[in-house]
């Protein structure tokens, strides 16, 4: 019998997902690799799965029911690169090339177009969830035509996650739509393990408290308001032990973070389209400083207050420390989700992509990294019937705002006096009261702008667009 579906990489991602297909689709899963013994090995692990091993494309051709659906699941740039072309030689038209790896959009689109010639399909699918979710139903995020929609529906539902019975899969858009919102949710994924981590530094060098006291702290914000995957694993994290040294397992990880991109992707993208993604790009930025190991050694040096240095409070004062971190950390999380929705609000103008703000909200809740309880609200205010032109018009966010900005804002004041980093929630704060902000700073950066350069400027009293005369008369003319 041949086989429904292949899955090309067999790493752990690739095989928990041919795993996924395998027991829950209820079809027949190909399997290939480069490295046919990984292949091999793989299909003799999990016999029930009765997969059939390829030896090189063609062989995999040979064996897939035609009109071919074919899933990627390799490094994304050059290897997947390679595998396109090595199974564009095999396949036909109709056939359906998915690339489920984190590929950047714009290669997304490029692949596409590259292989319009072909009459073979191409589907960028955003596939979140780590290993776990790809065994267990992961979060899918669909990017091509609606013929290949079609097609590719009857294989994902199944192996989806379930968010209230209904599976977290969707068509986003054309091309490279579904890599874009990917790209985006791990952008929010930064943000939200920044401030994550803010609020444990904050709980440890502010309060003084240890790491199991703070996995406690944790694991009861998970019983309420903040619960998310996210915060549930620092809980977890943060009680463990480190077997060797008997030490809490975060006092023995090294201090810096490692990045593959796709969060420097959200914030690039940001900029390029005008979007400001601040709390997003400073959660790239501060991975980005614990890992530049020769400017801390000299930053060490540096003046100001240390951390630790304010660790005596009474009870009740840490109880409501704690509280107030939790609110800053909630404000926190949902303004990243205003600027990852503003991002893909977007980057669907510029794309002509027509992306159901809702529907993306509502294949978030379960499989993927950034569920969260809050993701219920937030599909609630897309969904409600006069819809929200953004985010930050939704009830939701201005109840949350309301019960918590001088929470955030006293967390930062506090973190600052004490000489603790807090990127994330100090600019999230900067972005919040820049949005409530009538009359800010660039009236003057404008009026800068027109004095050295003719920039020109609108006025706050009649449309149009004004030059000052600076050099001359300094009398002003209208463009
Ligand atoms: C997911 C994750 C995943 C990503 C990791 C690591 O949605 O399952 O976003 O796709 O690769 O989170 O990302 P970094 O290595 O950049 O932290």
């Amino acid at each position: 019998m041949k086989a429904d579906v292949a899955v090309i990489g067999t790493g752990v991602m690739g095989s928990n997902l041919a795993r996924n297909l395998a027991r829950q689709s209820g079809h027949r899963v190909a399997v290939y690799d480069r490295d046919v013994e990984r292949a091999q090995k793989l299909a003799a692990d999990f016999p029930e799965a009765d997969f059939l091993v390829a030896s090189d494309p063609a062989d995999l051709a040979g064996k897939l029911a035609e009109p071919r659906v074919a899933i990627l699941m390799v490094n994304a740039g050059t290897a997947t690169d390679s595998a396109i072309s090595d199974l564009a030689e095999a396949f036909a038209p109709e056939d359906i090339i998915v690339d489920g790896g984190n590929s950047h959009f714009q290669d997304t689109i490029a692949r596409g177009q590259r292989l319009e010639g072909t009459g073979i399909e191409f589907a960028g699918v955003g596939i979140s969830g780590g290993e776990v979710g790809a065994l267990l139903g992961p979060s899918l995020m669909v990017g091509g035509s609606d013929a290949a929609w079609q097609r590719l529906r009857p294989l994902l539902e199944p192996i989806a996650a379930k968010a209230k019975e209904v599976p977290c899969v969707d068509h986003i858009g054309s091309d490279g739509a579904g890599h874009f919102v990917k790209m985006v949710h791990n952008g929010i994924e930064y943000a939200d393990m920044q401030l994550i981590s803010e609020a444990f530094t904050l709980l440890r060098d502010g309060l003084g408290m240890a790491p199991a006291e703070i996995a406690e702290v944790f694991a009861e914000w998970n019983t309420g308001e903040l619960e998310s995957y996210l915060i549930e694993i620092t809980a977890d994290v943060l009680a463990h032990t480190d077997a060797e040294t008997g030490a809490p397992f975060i006092d023995i990880v090294a201090d810096a973070a490692k990045a593959k991109g796709t969060g420097a992707w959200t914030a690039q993208t940001g900029l390029a389209l005008g979007v400001p993604v601040p709390t997003i790009a400073e959660a790239v930025f501060s991975r980005s400083l614990s890992s530049a190991v020769d400017l801390r050694a000299e930053g060490l040096r540096l003046a100001g207050p240390r951390p630790g240095a304010a660790a005596t409070t009474s009870s009740d004062e840490r109880a409501a420390r704690i509280a107030e971190i939790g609110n800053a950390l909630l404000l926190g999380k949902v303004m990243a989700y205003v600027q990852g929705f503003h991002e893909i609000a977007a980057g669907a103008r510029e794309h002509g992509w027509d992306i159901d703000l809702g529907a993306l909200a509502g294949i978030w809740r379960a499989g993927c990294i950034i569920r969260a309880r809050l993701l219920d609200r937030i599909v609630e205010a897309f969904n409600a019937e006069t819809r929200p032109k953004n985010l930050l018009a939704a009830d939701y966010v201005r109840d949350v705002a309301e019960r918590c900005q001088e929470s955030l804002r006293a967390t930062v004041v506090r973190a600052i006096g004490h000489g603790i980093a807090v990127p994330g929630l100090a600019s999230t704060l900067s972005y919040y009261d820049g949005l409530r902000t009538e009359a800010g700073s660039a009236a003057l950066i404008q009026a800068q702008r027109d004095r050295f350069g003719s920039h020109t400027y609108a006025r706050t009293d009649r449309p149009g667009i004004f030059h000052t005369l600076w050099s001359g008369d300094r009398s002003e003319v209208e463009i």
